[in-house]
């Protein structure tokens, strides 16, 4: 299994994986529309590698592109992490989620038929739980309607994916579920800098620390945990990205569908981030309470048990570190774009 096709390998998971992938020595062809993501990462991924991947600039759901990518580079292996993410959005407009995330999935899968491609890592993720009943959560808790058309893609695509699985047991499918990817690759050239006021909490609180927004707006403080914050499970995208490259490992023994965790198995309420955050930094992070904010559950995170088990997957890296990785990635940001 040499040949790694990625699709979205530009975008935050995706390069880090990249960089892990070339690290061990895999061959890898990158396949993404730049929607939500940049050329210079490909440089980016060649300054810490010394390799630049092959890469297609198109759309996955363009189905005779995609066809051309196959016929002439025959992967062995597909991580698709291509699709659209940003949970509020989706909300407001369904149909573009639904059709973006699922087209694309549907043209990889009749590619894979086509050309005999056997192997396929999903980046899935722990909305496909919806509210959890407990945590930590497993892979045996029941996937539930998820809280936004963004998750309904996620559930359906896996659905889609196991039911291909029973026709065709030769194929072997990995579904991995996110919880919170935060942090930055340490050389501070690789990282998440979405445009415009991000949605996400990390993202959120390095465009604080260097100044671009006055202060976090915490979204309730009267959820049942620690301190009345919601509690995620974040996880440095470093270990996570290493969880994709384990995942090829275990596709290697022909293991059919298999499903795991990637989160840290620890919860973290949103002013411990904070305060975490500033003890990595040293930099102040101001902060007002907000009301709750639509369609967020009070605690989420992982058992990442069956991952270490049966994965050898292990955390490097811990959410301080994480906070000043992606610290340090937000400076190097801005100096670059103020040039
Ligand atoms: N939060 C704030 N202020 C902000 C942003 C977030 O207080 O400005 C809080 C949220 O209420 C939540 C926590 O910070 O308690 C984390 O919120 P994020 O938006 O960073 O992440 P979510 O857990 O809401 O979303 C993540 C992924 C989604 C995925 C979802 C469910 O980004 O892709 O988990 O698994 F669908």
């Amino acid at each position: 299994m040499k040949k790694v096709l990625v699709t979205g390998g530009l975008g935050f998971i995706g390069s880090h994986t990249v960089v892990n992938l070339i690290e061990e020595k895999y061959d890898v062809v990158i396949i993404d529309n730049l929607f939500n993501s940049k050329l210079e990462v490909l440089d980016r991924i060649e300054q810490i590698t010394g390799v630049r991947p092959k890469f297609y600039q198109f759309d996955v759901q363009n189905i005779s592109k995609l066809d051309e990518v196959f016929k002439n580079e025959k992967p062995d292996v597909i991580i698709h992490f291509a699709g659209y993410k940003a949970v509020g959005e989706s909300c407001k407009k369904p149909l573009m989620y639904y059709k973006n995330n699922l087209e694309s999935s549907f043209a990889l899968i009749e590619m894979m038929e086509k050309y005999n491609c056997k192997n396929i890592v999903f980046s899935s993720s722990a909305t496909v739980y919806g509210i959890p009943k407990k945590v930590p959560l497993t892979e045996e808790d029941p996937v539930q309607s998820s809280t936004s058309p963004y998750g309904e893609t996620k559930v359906m695509i896996e659905r889609i994916l196991e039911d291909e699985s029973k026709v065709h047991p030769e194929f072997n499918i990995c579904l991995l579920r996110y919880f919170n990817p935060i942090g930055a690759h340490k050389s501070g050239l690789l990282g998440e800098d979405p445009n415009g006021i991000p949605n996400n909490l990390l993202p959120y609180i390095n465009k604080v620390a260097v100044g671009k927004l006055d202060c976090v707006h915490v979204f309730g403080n009267d959820y049942p945990t620690v301190d009345g914050t919601g509690v995620r499970d974040y996880i440095h995208v470093c270990d996570l990205a290493k969880g994709h490259v384990l995942s090829l490992n275990k596709l290697k023994e022909n293991p059919g569908l298999c499903i795991y965790n990637l989160g840290t198995g620890k919860g973290t309420s949103v002013l411990e981030i904070i305060k975490l955050y500033e003890e990595a930094t040293g930099v102040k992070i101001p902060y007002v309470i907000d009301p709750r904010r639509d369609g967020d559950v009070a605690i989420n995170y992982a058992s990442n048990e069956k991952a270490k088990k049966e994965l050898g997957f292990n955390c490097d890296f811990d959410v301080k570190q994480a906070c000043l990785d992606g610290y340090n990635y937000q400076v190097a940001e801005e100096k670059r774009t103020k040039k």
